[in-house]
């Protein structure tokens, strides 16, 4: 395995590779229209860790050569995803002005412009993604299920519905695998069939990243209250300002990290599983246990 300098350089590199591809699938600001097309920037272009992306590009390399397809398909996830942080930090949800280290986009833009990008960045994915071809056709049922009401929408809504009052552990449990699972799903099973992976093998993907995305929403619930807003780039308490029912809520910060690390250890196993290797890959989610943003 690589020390961890070298594996911060190679992520550097990586991320650096995925926000060129993302700047050549924005559409130009143009037309009296135009700021529509600078507040997708705005968002899109500032600077998360892109992670869903590099997912989905990691496991494509577990099974195979790098289609000419994937390129279109990171950059239609991670608008996807864009679109439901700038919906989620809405005055209407759960009404936060940072993000990703500057202003949200409604507080920069006006709250009509915050709903219209977030509208403009999704349907965009779909405008970007789809290419002729079999896999292209499995990929994008994939992107849109795992968006949609019985993906990353759906967990939405219960979150949404669930803020205030109590919530039992198994409507946390659906509301973490829908709201940010799915599209960790997403990510690593359109990388499983652009990759060239049998059905039986992208649904194994689809079980390790079903592991990863509930671990990776309940560590955010943990930054959430052991980080700094400098750090993280987004507010910190902002689930107790909601008054949301959290991993850390019901369980503690000590039990949720530990459940942090069984998860993604489990994700691991299955990962050794599968025939291909990708030894970054299997580093990318050490490092998720331990991510302090
Ligand atoms: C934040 O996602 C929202 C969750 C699903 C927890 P990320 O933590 O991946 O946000 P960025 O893309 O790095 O800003
Ligand atoms: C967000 O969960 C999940 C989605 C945006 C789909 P949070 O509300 O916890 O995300 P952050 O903490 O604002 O990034
Ligand atoms: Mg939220
Ligand atoms: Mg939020
Ligand atoms: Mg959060």
């Amino acid at each position: 395995m690589n020390s961890k300098e070298e594996f911060t350089v190679q992520m550097k590199r990586k991320v650096a590779e995925i926000e060129e591809i993302l700047k050549e699938y924005l559409p130009k600001p143009e037309g009296y229209q135009k700021v529509i097309m600078e507040a997708m920037e705005y968002s899109l272009m500032a600077g998360g860790k892109r992670l869903r992306p590099m997912l989905m590009r990691e496991t494509s390399r577990l099974f195979g050569d790098e289609t000419e397809a994937l390129c279109p398909f990171m950059a239609a996830l991670e608008m996807i995803h864009t679109y439901s942080l700038v919906h989620d930090d809405l005055p209407a949800m759960d009404n936060d002005e940072y993000r990703r280290g500057r202003k949200t986009t409604h507080i920069v833009y006006g709250e009509d412009m915050g709903i219209l990008a977030g509208d403009a960045l999704l349907n965009y994915a779909f405008e970007t993604a789809p290419q002729e071809s079999l896999k292209i056709g499995r990929a994008l049922s994939v992107l849109g299920r795992k968006a949609g009401v019985y993906g990353m929408i759906g967990g939405q809504v219960i979150d949404v519905k669930e803020t205030g009052h109590a919530v039992p552990k198994d409507v946390l449990d659906t509301i973490y695998e829908l709201k940010t699972g799915a599209l960790i799903e997403c990510a690593m099973m359109i990388g499983a069939i652009l990759g060239g992976a049998e059905e039986e093998d992208v649904r194994k993907v689809e079980k390790i990243a079903h592991y990863v995305g509930i671990a990776f929403q309940i560590q955010d619930d943990i930054l959430d209250v052991t980080s700094t807003e400098e750090v993280l780039g987004k507010p910190i308490h902002s689930d107790e300002k909601n008054q949301k029912t959290t991993y850390v809520t019901l369980l503690g910060i000590e039990q949720a990290q530990k459940r942090v690390e069984e998860l993604s250890n489990q994700a691991i196993d299955l990962l050794h599983q599968l025939s291909g290797e990708n030894e970054y890959l299997e580093q990318l989610l050490i490092q998720l246990i331990h991510r302090d943003r």
